[in-house]
């Protein structure tokens, strides 16, 4: 196959995009199929048209390419592309819509509301503890828990600067202690359950991308009732939601509160294929190796 590999972008995930998409490609290489890589910029549809693929692995973070821009440019131009379509990447980024999309299917979300950045400054939005989060960044950029005395990530304080002022709007949830899960669905299975355990702070930017700076526990030693709940509900919002090819859900588990403290905190419809990445880390676990998971993603988009 001829197979144009999206990467880069001009999302704050740009560098994850840039890993995720060499490592597609050179993946793509070792199995004999035409790679060519494509930097996404505004030039991107005249380069699309000129490469002419077969299929477009789209390998980008954040927006414009997880946020439905690009795919609704490729529905135009008539191009097979992997992962999820328009409608369900205008929902997915954004986690507010997909609260509104998967609470009323009974799917567990943490309360909360969108609030003014600026009114932070004024008066806690929430409780404490609770999380600040941009509603449609990914990686954990922007993010911050403030705890009762501190905050962890990204500074909030009438004087100081941080990142997450970059957004005029901050999703406020209340922080569910406990421990941090994942699960992978590819097609119309779910795999497994990973636990992410920091070494230190939450697992923000820096947790996600340094070797080393958190261990990956997979599968999680965690009760069998609670890694059935992770598939159970990984597997529904997946459908829900109507993703394509591969997607991965992120939980919060109160380990003090059984089944009832499981708690879906997004559904990512284009998850990280970086080294240090849990969708390559599961399939493996399951047998399926990079270069086998990554022509099982394109025969999804080909089917
Ligand atoms: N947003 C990152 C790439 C992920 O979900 O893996
Ligand atoms: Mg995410």
């Amino acid at each position: 196959l001829h197979v144009a590999v999206l990467m880069g972008g001009w999302s704050n995930e740009r560098p994850v995009s840039l890993m995720s998409g060499e490592g597609v490609a050179k993946a793509l290489e070792s199995k004999g199929h035409k790679v060519t890589r494509i930097d996404m910029d505004r030039d991107v549809a005249i380069k699309l048209a000129e490469t002419k693929p077969d299929v477009v692995f789209n390998a980008l973070h954040g927006a414009p390419g997880e946020d439905g821009t690009v795919q609704g440019m490729m529905d135009l131009m008539g191009l097979t592309y992997t992962h999820s379509g328009l409608a369900t990447s205008v929902i997915a980024i954004d986690k507010e819509l997909t609260k509104q999309a998967l609470v009323p299917h009974g799917i567990p979300m943490p309360g909360g509301r969108v609030v003014k950045s600026a009114d932070i400054h004024e008066r806690d939005p929430l409780p404490r503890p609770y999380v600040l989060k941009p509603v449609n960044e990914g990686s954990s950029v922007g993010v911050a828990i403030v705890t009762e005395d501190s905050n962890f990530g990204n500074p909030i304080g009438r004087d100081t600067k941080g990142p997450w002022q970059e957004f005029d709007e901050l999703l406020a949830e209340p922080y569910i202690r406990g421990r941090e899960l994942t699960t992978a669905v590819i097609g119309d299975r779910a795999l497994l359950v990973t636990e992410l355990r920091p070494k230190s702070g939450f697992y923000d930017f820096d947790a996600k991308y340094t070797d080393g700076m958190t261990e990956h526990v997979c599968p999680a030693e965690i009760p069998d009732e609670i890694t059935q709940a992770c598939k159970d509900l990984a597997l529904r919002a997946h459908q829900l939601l109507g993703c394509k090819g591969t997607s991965r859900s992120d939980f919060r588990w109160d380990d003090t509160q059984g089944v009832e403290g499981l708690f879906l905190l997004e559904t990512n419809t284009q998850p990280g294929m970086t080294p240090l990445s849990l969708v390559p880390e599961q399939a493996k676990a399951c047998g399926m190796d990079y270069p086998d998971l990554v022509e099982a993603i394109i025969a999804e988009a080909m089917a």
